[in-house]
């Protein structure tokens, strides 16, 4: 039984791309804490798919370095060694068909029938690996996890969501995007509906704007393969941000259930202000910094955003007339993300009341508002409240990591912290019409310095209607 008192089925993850990056920076240490922590049942197993020439104890040696490097928990040898005990390496070149047999013989020489698997690989590797699983299992017996980038275009995506469905069910396909687990995001909703004084003023009649910003100190480091044929809009905005963009902007979900809550995000997504709506230099800058086109595997001619920032809006009776701003950038000069909610003021002389839901480095809730100076002085000030959600060590450890999250929900069956096909189809449409409109209108992409925090034209976007990013 976990914390909630429900049943945690024992399982076996078999994770495709068990020797790329994100096996070894997120899904290992998840699945260290999570089995520390209890939430790993004590026989369930980890299968890890690769094609080099590794054995199980070789393999563990390698996680084992990689763990003690990116836990977030004190790294202890004799626990790692419980959790290893788990973890069996199978080779395999998993875009062979034939293979597939071989996984079987393993499965069920190792009594292995509830499954989970993983898929930790490009976009390109679903339709195959689904096709082999398909090949031994007839039909599927099991739960999968799919990262992004769901495809490469819409018309890919669409196509392969339907291959994925017809064989795993709908209701077995869970869309990871991890910043559904972060701790702040999925304090939104607590935020905005248990406390009165958010809930009656969330809207365009008591705020003025809204901003989401996600800032990168990093570049693309050794993914310039992958990212310059994504670009920030699909990389970020697409997913990550629109998620957090409807959840910001959603009516209160019927019943906070899966269904009420994927409802409530469709329909912001579905009300978003057609793109072109307005005209495109009011409502998108794409830039790239100095030297991305010298960073690996980027094409020398390159002409992907590193760097974005959109004006939008969202038509209906809530948010009629309220601008949405978001940006999001690589090295922006800090690592930071932060939503801010902008309030009216009650007359033009003070400070706006401003709230900050900040979801990392730091988690927590700033709030601003007026007060009278202290003393003689009848002067209005802006009173600064800032409360720190991980800033004692016990609230450190207390704050799951994303990946834990998501995959202890995913073996639970819980299903609403998971991003829905129809969403993702909506928002990759929104993008890609922009992204035509802005190249069709031959606007450039603007450079900016690495350090700095985006190009000037970001900031203009926003100043030209008396606005300015936080
Ligand atoms: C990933 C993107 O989904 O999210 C990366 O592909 C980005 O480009 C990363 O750096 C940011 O995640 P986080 O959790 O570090 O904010």
């Amino acid at each position: 039984m976990n914390g909630g008192g429900q049943m945690i089925i024992s399982t076996n993850l078999t994770i495709f791309g068990g020797t790329g990056d994100l096996t070894f920076r997120k899904l290992l240490p998840a699945l260290y804490t999570m089995d520390i922590t209890g939430k790993l049942p004590e026989d369930s197993r980890i299968t890890i798919i690769g094609r080099r020439d590794y054995d199980s104890s070789h393999y563990r040696q390698i996680a084992r370095d990689w763990v003690e490097k990116f836990t977030r928990l004190s790294f202890e040898e004799h626990t790692f060694g419980c959790f290893a005990e788990k973890i069996d390496y199978y080779r395999m070149d998993f875009s062979r068909l034939e293979a597939y047999h071989g996984l079987n013989h393993y499965y069920r020489e190792n009594d292995i029938h509830s499954h989970i698997f993983y898929f930790a690989v490009a976009p390109r590797f679903f339709s195959i690996i689904t096709e082999g699983l398909k090949l031994v299992h007839g039909s599927s017996s099991g739960k999968v996890i799919l990262e992004k980038p769901f495809g490469e275009n819409l018309a890919a995506a669409a196509a392969l969501n339907k291959e994925l469905e017809a064989f795993f069910g709908p209701e077995h396909i869970y869309r990871i995007d991890h910043y559904l687990g972060k701790e702040m995001v999925r304090n939104i909703q607590a935020i905005r509906f248990s406390n009165p004084i958010f809930t009656d003023v969330w809207n365009s009649r008591y705020i003025e704007s809204v901003q989401i910003s996600a800032l990168e100190d990093m570049g693309v480091e050794t993914r310039g393969g992958y990212y310059d044929a994504s670009g920030a809009l699909k990389d970020m905005v697409q997913n990550h941000l629109f998620q957090i963009l409807s959840i910001m902007a959603m009516e209160q979900p019927e019943e906070f259930s899966p269904k009420g809550l994927h409802d409530a995000q469709l329909d912001v997504f579905r009300c978003l202000r057609p793109a072109g709506g307005t005209s495109i230099e009011n409502t998108l800058v794409l830039g790239q910094y100095e030297g991305y086109k010298d960073e690996p595997l980027v094409k020398p001619d390159s002409q992907t955003e590193t760097y974005g920032a959109l004006r939008l809006f969202i038509d209906n009776e809530r948010w009629n007339g309220t601008p949405f701003y978001i940006r999001t950038g690589k090295k922006t000069g800090k690592r930071e993300i932060e939503l801010a909610v902008i309030f009216r003021r009650p007359y033009p002389e003070v400070e706006p009341n401003i709230l900050i839901i900040k979801i990392q480095p730091t988690e927590g809730v700033y709030l601003q508002f007026n007060i009278k100076r202290p003393g003689d002085s009848e002067d209005i000030i802006p009173a600064k409240m800032d409360f720190c959600q991980n800033c004692s060590l016990i609230h450190q450890l207390n704050t799951p990591e994303a990946y834990e999250r998501l995959i202890t929900a995913c073996m639970k069956g819980e299903r609403s912290w998971f991003s829905q096909w129809d969403q993702i189809e909506l928002s990759w449409n929104y993008i890609s019409c922009l992204k035509e409109l802005y190249a069709g209108n031959k606007l450039p992409v603007y450079p900016y310095k690495p350090g700095s925090h985006g190009p000037a034209e970001a900031d203009r976007l926003l100043e030209q209607h008396g606005h300015s990013w936080l």
